[in-house]
């Protein structure tokens, strides 16, 4: 059986793509940033998903106001960088996994959530600069380490899903994922956010205590968050901040009860205050995995999250918080 063991939530700002591909990441006002997700990286290399879920939205590179898809799941076997107005992004093509990617969709829509489901999809920034950010920079001649399942939702033009629905869209996901008759320990990214306004009278809002109390109750009291409604995230956190649902999708594929095993926030970079957090699952819930009444891969599985950990703790005792 597949299993969700952890969840990342992380910005995507494209000045940080930027910042990667033209080689700035040791420049003070970069390496700010690029210094938060060190371990991030160090635990991702540990923890060596099977699969990645990445909920981001798309910013009009894959669709347009022609069509405008509330959730969108990528099931081609690749999804190439798309040209953002300067040219793709030179990061590698993503590989897909069609087979758990149908699985979830057949599984998610007879539970009743309609998603539109995409054979053909170019990716952005959205999803290319979490990856980064956790994988480090690839060469496009290189490979992402692992297969990703792109899951985009419209969080660009009114009206965007709800928090509530995208926590129960999470939920869903995670029933299909458990349901998958493969062994595979799945990671699930929420990007996006946080803080942010890029244009009008307000343009470079940032409010960090929003975004931190955000960040607090995505741990602890999620159930919380799903009750925020659309106009309190455009005051408070500005007309962007509404990213910030999609990463209700990644915590309600979670326990309700996680282990906060990482946190980074900075503000800003380019417009935007930068979260990061990683969530894990309780540890017996992953990686066990029984074939032929043998348990392979289960302590591995289990060794590979307690190394990760490790890392992990000893970063965040350095007090990057
Ligand atoms: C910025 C942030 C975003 O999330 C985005 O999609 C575009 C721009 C910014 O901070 O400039
Ligand atoms: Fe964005």
């Amino acid at each position: 059986m597949a299993k969700i063991i952890a969840g990342i939530g992380s910005s995507h700002v494209p000045a940080i793509g930027a910042a990667i591909d033209n080689n700035k990441m040791e420049e003070p006002y970069w390496k700010r940033v690029f210094s938060g997700f060190e371990r991030s990286q160090q635990w991702m290399r540990d923890i060596k998903p099977d699969v990645a879920i990445v909920v981001y939205n798309d910013h009009a590179s894959a669709f347009s106001t022609d069509l405008i898809p509330t959730f969108a799941l990528g099931t081609a076997t690749e999804f190439p960088p798309a040209d953002e107005g300067w040219g793709p992004r030179p990061v590698p093509v993503a590989k897909g996994h069609p087979q758990l990617a149908t699985h979830i969709a057949q599984s998610v829509i007879l539970d009743e959530f309609d998603l539109t489901v995409v054979n053909k999809m170019e990716i952005d920034h959205g999803l290319t600069v979490p990856l980064n950010l956790l994988c480090g920079k690839i060469p496009p001649t290189g490979q992402w380490p692992f297969p990703i399942i792109p899951l985009a939702v419209n969080v660009v033009m009114y009206p965007p899903p709800t928090g509530h629905r995208c926590f129960m869209l999470g939920k869903a996901i995670r029933k299909a994922v458990e349901s998958y008759p493969e062994n595979l320990r799945v990671v699930i990214f929420g990007t996006g956010g946080l803080s942010h306004q890029i244009s009008g009278p307000r343009a470079g809002l940032i409010n960090s205590k929003w975004d931190k109390s955000f960040l607090d109750n995505l741990s602890k009291d999620p159930k919380k968050l799903t009750r925020i409604p659309h106009l309190e995230y455009m005051r408070e956190a500005g007309a962007e901040g509404i990213e910030m649902v999609m990463w209700l999708i990644m915590r309600g594929a979670l326990d309700d009860k996680v282990d906060e095993v990482y946190r980074f926030y900075t503000v800003p970079a380019s417009n935007t205050a930068v979260g990061h957090i990683i969530l894990e699952n309780a540890r017996k819930a992953s990686g066990t995995r029984k074939v032929a009444g043998k348990s392979k891969r289960g302590s591995a599985g289990k060794s590979r999250q307690a190394a990760a950990r490790k890392s992990i703790h000893r970063i965040a005792s350095k007090g990057t918080r």
